[in-house]
């Protein structure tokens, strides 16, 4: 990780440009004063974006939620360099995150923080009502495994993960914010003695709290690509977009809209791609994982780590700024949309033997063959032209193309 030098929120007017954005996102929400007496969320949201930015809330001062979820902001004609609030620093040779402790890596690569407001309270859906084959199954929650029930569960994790953030332990990240500069809007959100010795395990889940109501904000929802202005009827298509846009539905050639649903879901104004439900795919291992030094025989099982009989599944992902965030799938295996969609198209024909070059010229078998989905096809009988349109499809999904 590079520490915070890709911000762009640094300067004072640009903090109260962004409480600015945190006020009309507020008055458009229709006045939810019952859980907001005080009128405290507007001061919650710009709370946590202090909090989400400090690196002194790591162990050796150098890494903040911002290291590995980029802020660089995803307006009309922003830097090339936004990354879609996913890891700047992820590549396709370096696929998972440096934690604060150099040479400390997690196994997992990280997700876009962006759109994951709509996922819902981690549960078990046995009633189908997203309409989905893969249903009776889990839906929703936090992190690839939805091992948090919610952002606010998800936001108490990587201070204290030894491979993330590194704090000791909640007291000494609490005593961190009690010295901070923004410790007076803590008080002023929390009460005068909410940092006072005592009430440090209260103050640690307000810290998460104050995350989770900043990573609910409009900014980390903008729906503001050209899929969405076309949507709106403000743009069109190119003819491969289009195109791209046909294969990708559930009726389509390439069926993407079985899982990346095209649907609105948890209140959301826009399609979000995902119901948020798990599916096994069967993504080869990733060789460049830097967890096979330590760990040579290391399986990750996704959900079925915390749920036997769910074995290989993942949450499905928003495709949203997917053109920002490579590298792809949980374990940053595949480097390009390009090869994400050959994996698709030809992960059954092209599977590996012989002397043929894994991920070059053959698909590897999957890292979990339990599960594999059924909905899933590694056959899909695209051209070259057709992968081409899915990959230009996907392309208008990212942010800053219009104002909505
Ligand atoms: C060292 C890099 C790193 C840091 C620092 C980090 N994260 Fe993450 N984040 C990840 C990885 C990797 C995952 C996926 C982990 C998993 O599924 O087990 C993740 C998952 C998430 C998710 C879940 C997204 C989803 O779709 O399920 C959210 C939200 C999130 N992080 C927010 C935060 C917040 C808030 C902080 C600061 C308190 C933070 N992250 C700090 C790497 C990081
Ligand atoms: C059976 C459900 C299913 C279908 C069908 C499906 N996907 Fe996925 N997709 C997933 C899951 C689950 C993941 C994450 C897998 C993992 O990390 O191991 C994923 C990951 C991805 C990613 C990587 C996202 C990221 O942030 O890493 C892209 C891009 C993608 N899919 C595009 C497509 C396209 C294009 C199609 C159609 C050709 C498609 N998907 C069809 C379930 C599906």
């Amino acid at each position: 990780m590079t520490g915070n030098s890709k911000k762009l929120w640094v300067d004072s007017h640009s903090v109260v440009f962004a409480g600015l954005s945190v006020v009309l996102l507020l008055t458009g929400c229709g006045g939810d004063s019952t859980d907001d007496p005080g009128g405290s969320r507007l001061s919650k949201a710009a709370l946590g974006k202090m909090l989400y930015e400090d690196t002194n809330l790591s162990k050796n001062g150098n890494q903040s939620c911002e290291s590995c979820h980029s802020l660089t902001l995803l307006t009309v004609g922003s830097s090339p360099a936004a990354r879609g609030f996913a890891d700047p620093d992820s590549t396709s040779t370096a696929p998972v995150s440096e934690g604060s402790k150099a040479g400390e890596f997690g196994d997992r690569n990280a997700p876009t923080a962006a759109y994951a407001q709509f996922s819902p309270s981690f549960y078990y859906d046995s009633s189908s009502p997203l309409n989905n084959p893969n249903k009776p199954g889990y839906v929703g929650g936090q992190f690839l495994d939805g091992r948090a029930v919610d952002l606010v569960e998800q936001a108490k994790g990587p201070f204290l993960n030894q491979k993330e953030m590194n704090m000791a332990n909640e007291a000494a990240v609490v005593a961190k914010v009690r010295d901070a500069a923004y410790a007076h809007m803590f008080k002023q959100v929390f009460g005068a003695s909410s940092l006072d010795s005592g009430n440090e395990a209260t103050a640690y889940n307000q810290i998460a709290e104050a995350i989770a109501a900043f990573e609910s904000t409009a900014m980390f929802a903008p729906f503001s690509s050209k899929f969405d202005a076309v949507q709106a009827g403000k743009a069109s298509f190119t003819g491969a977009e289009e195109n791209g846009f046909q294969l990708f539905q559930v009726d389509g050639k390439g069926r993407c809209a079985e899982c990346h649903k095209l649907e609105k879901i948890g209140g959301s104004s826009g399609v979000l791609f995902t119901d948020f439900s798990y599916s096994n795919i069967g993504v080869p291992p990733n060789p460049a994982n830097p967890v096979y030094a330590y760990l040579p025989n290391f399986v990750d099982l996704g959900l079925g780590k915390r749920i036997s009989g769910e074995e290989g599944k993942f949450k499905i992902p928003t495709l949203r700024n997917v053109e920002l965030t490579a590298p792809y799938m949980h374990n940053g295996s595949l480097a390009t949309l390009e090869q994400v969609v050959n994996f698709y198209n030809e992960r059954d024909p092209k599977n590996c033997s012989g002397s043929a070059v894994p991920f070059v010229d053959c698909w590897p078998d999957p890292e979990v063959a339990d599960n594999l989905d059924d909905t899933f096809s590694g056959d899909l009988l695209l051209s070259v032209e057709e992968e081409a349109d899915l990959v230009a499809f996907m392309k208008t999904l990212t942010d800053g193309y219009f104002t909505p």
